[in-house]
């Protein structure tokens, strides 16, 4: 939700930071702008849509200076339009101010700043802040801001800067992500790594309740009270071209394909000598005995994750496991207790409703583990224990590789803790092991078919759109599978939705005839998971009623099975033979690749859905 970024050093700071946010629009692309120092006046662009337009003013009407912000927005308070579009001034123009978050009590904080003389002009949140600045400003801004932040409610990242201080940034946060880049002669502030990884990869984690400042040679971090806090930098192994598409058409093609490479890190770093390694866990073996349930925390691609999570987990450990999405977790009053491990699962680390969830489990005693891809994340930081994915940054709104990844990871928690419990004997624990070992090359098989522009799921795609323009818009996707692929059912359906706007449900397919089955005619295209497994004739008999009622069926199912072609099948696409067990982790990719070619059937922004952000950093 908005991405905001800050430079002051000796490089001119529009290509800096136009390139900054370029790396960051995955948080919010309905308008943009920066702010720039020159010669002793701010001056700023603000652009409604996309950061391109900025980009095109930025040629038309470039600015020069070495001191700047940048934000690109995802509206809450106020439309998408250019006077709502940050960066905010006060109303003498001495101040620029860019923010990602809410001010719960904005309006009462308005409403006082206007009695006493402030003028506002947009419908944004974020005014007060500059204005309150200006309040507070006695020549320092560094501690103006931390006299206007402490008034503050809500959850915040700033940055701003003051004209009459030329070279520094100033910068605040609470519960929104803030980090500080540090390079040779010149520093940065930025929502998130890879803004910054061009230039640097020491990086300082700002916490919540802390003020930063910047100039091109230094930075200081304080608290509210204006205590200074000494923190030293972290040096961040991403690299800049795992941020960039290199080659790909998308980012979620490319984070689709390198799948194989990150379950393939992910096993390498944590089997060792045929035992697994979670460094980080912070769970004693006396913590993981004691553990009587297990609750499984998280949204959207990462709550699916938890679902698979549940049937591995209960299947290997034999504690009972729950899984919910955290917005409701959050407001439920859910019983938990010392006894209990909570789980929570988020790419981003900064998803509100997690990080909430997590708070409310820690508040009743519960022991909290986070899975997490974002190093330092708010979730990674706040839980008892982490366990990192590693999979490096993930661009693309529409997950992927990060579900992978956190499949990956529950699998190998799930082994870790009962054979901890002594629920899995040496000898059945090496038997999964000499399997899990496998899917990395499993899955390259798998992506490798479809490494060619034609391929059998992007045909399908191209056969749906004509299938669907025919139908008068009327096709909808319905996707059904049983078991420990059911999850799978959710995240082909959620996937195809935010990239392509189709609608589209997941079942569990024995729910099938306790209702689903009623939208069976020539309109839902229904994608059936039916890969070899103890419910593949269940499957079957699924496929057989949706064609009797005249439905169009996409089965995924094992290459090899010559029974299935029997079934007058619409479509099939074909996975490598895999054990029921692993196969969620190798199921997903051809239901990703078919909404990703959907969606690019239709010409959409598939990187950008609209509507979304990719890290959901308010309620
Ligand atoms: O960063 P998180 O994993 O906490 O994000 C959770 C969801 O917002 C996220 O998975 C969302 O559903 C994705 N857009 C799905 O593709």
């Amino acid at each position: 939700m908005c991405g905001i970024i800050g430079y002051t050093g000796k490089k001119q700071a529009e290509p800096i930071l136009l390139e900054g946010l370029k790396r960051l629009e995955y948080r919010g692309y309905d308008s943009a702008g920066i702010a720039i120092l020159k010669n002793g006046t701010i001056e700023v662009r603000k652009k409604q849509g996309k950061l391109h337009v900025l980009a095109d003013e930025l040629r038309r009407l470039p600015i020069e200076g070495i001191t700047g912000i940048g934000h690109v927005r995802w509206a809450t308070h106020g439309i998408p339009n250019e006077i709502n579009a940050h960066p905010h001034l006060d109303e003498k123009k001495k101040i620029a101010v860019v923010h990602n978050g809410i001010i719960e009590n904005y309006q009462a904080l308005k409403k006082k700043l206007i009695t006493e003389g402030h003028r506002f002009i947009s419908d944004t949140d974020t005014e007060v802040i500059p204005h309150l600045i200006e309040k507070f400003y006695k020549g320092n801004l560094t501690d103006a801001v931390r006299r206007a932040a402490s008034l503050l409610k809500g959850s915040y990242a700033i940055c701003c800067f003051h004209k009459n201080e030329p070279h520094k940034i100033v910068g605040a946060r609470c519960d929104s992500p803030l980090i500080i880049g540090l390079g040779k002669n010149e520093n940065f502030f930025a929502s998130d790594i890879p803004a910054i990884l061009n230039y640097t990869q020491n990086v300082v984690f700002i916490d919540n309740a802390e003020i930063a400042e910047i100039t091109p040679k230094s930075y200081r971090i304080i608290n509210y009270k204006g205590k200074k806090i000494l923190r030293k930098p972290t040096r961040i192994k991403w690299n800049i071209s795992q941020a960039e598409k290199e080659g790909f058409k998308h980012f979620m093609l490319k984070e689709i394909f390198e799948q194989g490479k990150v379950t393939k890190n992910i096993l390498e770093e944590r089997i060792k000598k045929n035992s697994i390694h979670f460094e980080e866990l912070a769970l004693k073996n006396t913590d993981l005995k004691r553990i009587k349930n297990i609750a499984i925390v998280a949204c959207g691609t990462a709550f699916h994750a938890g679902l698979t999570g549940q049937y591995v987990l209960e299947s290997l450990t034999g504690i009972p496991v729950w899984v919910d999405t955290s917005s409701e977790f959050r407001y439920r009053n859910p019983i938990v207790g010392k006894e209990t491990l909570a789980i929570f699962i988020s790419q981003s680390g900064e998803t509100a409703d997690t990080l909430a969830a997590l708070r409310e489990a820690k508040r009743k005693g519960a022991k909290t583990l986070a899975i997490c891809n974002v190093l330092a994340s708010s979730i990674a930081r706040e839980s008892d224990g982490v366990v990192y994915t590693h999979a490096g940054p993930e661009i693309a709104v529409a997950s992927t590789k990060a579900y992978t990844a956190q499949l990956t990871i529950l699998y190998l928690l799930s082994m870790h803790i009962a054979r901890k419990r002594s629920k899995l004997s040496e000898k059945d624990f090496n038997k999964l092991l000499l399997q899990f070992k496998k899917l990395p090359h499993i899955l390259e098989k798998t992506l490798s078919k479809y490494r060619k522009e034609k391929n059998n799921i992007a045909n399908y795609a191209k056969l749906f759109r004509e299938y669907y323009l025919k139908m008068h818009h009327k096709s909808t996707f319905l996707y059904l599978a049983r078991n420990i692929n059911y999850p799978n059912a959710l995240e082909g359906a959620l996937k195809l939705k935010e990239i392509s706007y189709i609608s589209a449900e997941g079942y569990p397919a024995g729910e099938m005839k306790h209702g689903p089955i009623a939208l069976i005619d020539e309109n839902p295209w229904v994608v059936c998971i039916a890969t070899k497994s103890a419910v593949y004739d269940k499957m079957i008999s699924n496929i057989q009623e949706i064609k009797a009622r005249g439905g169009i069926v996409i089965a995924v199912a094992t290459e090899g099975d010559k029974s299935i072609r029997n079934q007058n099948i619409n479509y099939i696409i074909e996975i490598p033979e895999i054990s029921e067990f692993f196969s969620p982790i190798v199921v997903v990719v051809p239901l990703q690749l078919l909404a990703y070619y959907v969606a690019r059937e239709f010409n959409y922004d598939i990187d950008q859905p609209r509507n979304l952000a990719k890290s959901v950093t308010v309620e």
